[in-house]
This record gives structure tokens, sequence and C-alpha cells, in this order.
């Protein structure tokens, strides 16, 4: 008796999948690039940032918790949803401190990628300027919450990779910030080492080593040649960790 196969389709592309994966998962087994943010293929599903979001039956769902069915049509890249996703992006830049610039992880980082691959030159969005903690208190990794999307891979690499519980996030609104799960508040204090995989996996530069920076020279880091579409999913939920995994 042969097997079925079960696959559905992604804009012109035919999608393999195992049943009870998600939209996301298949695709990004099939390396066929979906824009993401909070998603990662080895944690749970968080479903905050919506870049991921598709279009089935003229609704507009989140891939990544959207279950992948038999002979299903999804569409993902058309400028429609593009331009739905530049808007999330835009918003993220307006309401975080994003100075690109003379951020140690500029060319190395996915919102600023995303932003480059939708095409976003600039943002209408009047800027908030929230006032955000920084954490230095660490030996060996620096803390900038300017930067945080609270996209929360951190505090789930720490529980589900890292069998810890260093990180989570507190307030509401404007003042949601990221929490550092000690006594004292400071990362120092945690459990937090530089070799767990959540000290790795921040896809901005919200959580940075303090050492072993600026080795690749701006113009030679990883979205520099190559667009997050074009270097496609693995690249770029590996290329943050690259070391530890
Ligand atoms: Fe689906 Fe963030 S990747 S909501």
């Amino acid at each position: 008796m042969t097997k079925s196969i079960n696959c559905f389709y992604l804009d012109d592309a035919t999608i393999e999948f195992e049943p009870g994966e998600t939209i996301m998962q298949a695709a990004h087994r099939a390396d066929h690039y979906i824009p993401h943010l909070c998603y990662h293929p080895r944690l749970s599903q968080h479903g905050s940032c919506r870049l991921c979001m598709v279009e089935i039956n003229g609704s507009l769902v989140a891939a990544c918790s959207y279950p992948a069915q038999n002979g299903q049509r999804v569409f993902s890249d058309n400028s429609e949803i593009n331009s739905k996703r530049l808007q999330l992006v835009q918003m993220l830049f307006a309401e975080g401190n994003h100075y690109c610039p003379s951020c140690e992880v500029s060319g190395n980082c996915q919102l600023q990628a995303l932003a480059y691959d939708l095409g976003m030159t600039h943002y209408n969005l009047e800027p908030l300027y929230p006032k955000r903690e920084q954490d230095a208190s660490h030996p060996q990794l620096f803390i900038d919450q300017d930067r945080c999307i609270y996209c929360e891979l951190c505090s789930r690499a720490s529980q589900q990779l890292d069998n810890k519980d260093c990180f989570g996030i507190g307030g509401r609104g404007s003042t949601t910030h990221l929490i550092l799960k000690s006594d004292s508040g400071s990362a120092v204090d945690t459990a937090l080492a530089e070799t767990d995989k959540a000290a790795h996996i921040c896809p901005v530069g919200c959580i940075l080593p303090r050492t072993g920076n600026y080795q690749d020279a701006v113009g030679k880091r990883l979205y520099d040649e190559k667009t997050i579409h074009e270097l496609g999913n693995h690249r770029a939920d590996e290329s943050r960790g690259k070391q530890h995994d």
C-alpha cells in the first residue's frame, strides 16, 4: 500500500507536511521562507510578532500557529501581505530605540534585515523614544532593552533549551519590559551563562556578549550580501546561536 503524501501550496511551491505540523513548521523544513521574528523551530510557539501572516481563503492567519491541511492554498509573498508586514516592522522601530548605525549587531539583526527586505526606507509613525533599562552587571553579557522586541525567544530558550528560567516579561503597553529573574533583578544574579542558548538567540541586539564583538567588519556581516529572504529560514534562525549549536 502506498503512503499518501500530505501537501499544501505556498505561493508557487508545493510543501509536504507531516500530520500535526503548522504551515510554518512545514515551510521551514522545506526551506521555504515565511518572514518571522518570534518563531524558532526548536521552541514552543509564541504567536506575537504576526510577521508570519499568510492568507488562506481570504483571511490572514499566523503561519506559526495555523495547522497545515491537505490541498490548502496559502499565499505569503505578495505585495499586499508584505505591505502589512512592513507596517508591523515600522511599528516595532517606532516603539523601541533602534539606533542601527551604532548597534553591534547591525548587519546581523533580523529586524533590520526584515526592514531592508520589505523595502523600509523610513517610518511615518511618531517614535515613542521609551525610557528603557540597560544592565551591565553580568561579566560576560550586556542587556540593552532599548532594542528588545518582546519576542521572548530568550525566555523560551532559557526554559526549553537551557533548563533554566532567567527571563520574563513584565508591565503592559508602553511599560512592557524584560525581567531578569533574580532577587536583585540584575543579570549577574540570574543563572544566565554566556554559554546558554538564551544568550545567543536574540534576533536583535538586546542580549550581547561582552567579548568577541565587532569581529566581522560592517559590510561582511550575515545580511550584508544577501537578504534574509535569500538566506532563508535556517540561516536566519541559526545565525545568532551558531557557536553554541
Ligand atoms: Fe508567527 Fe511571530 S512568527 S507570530
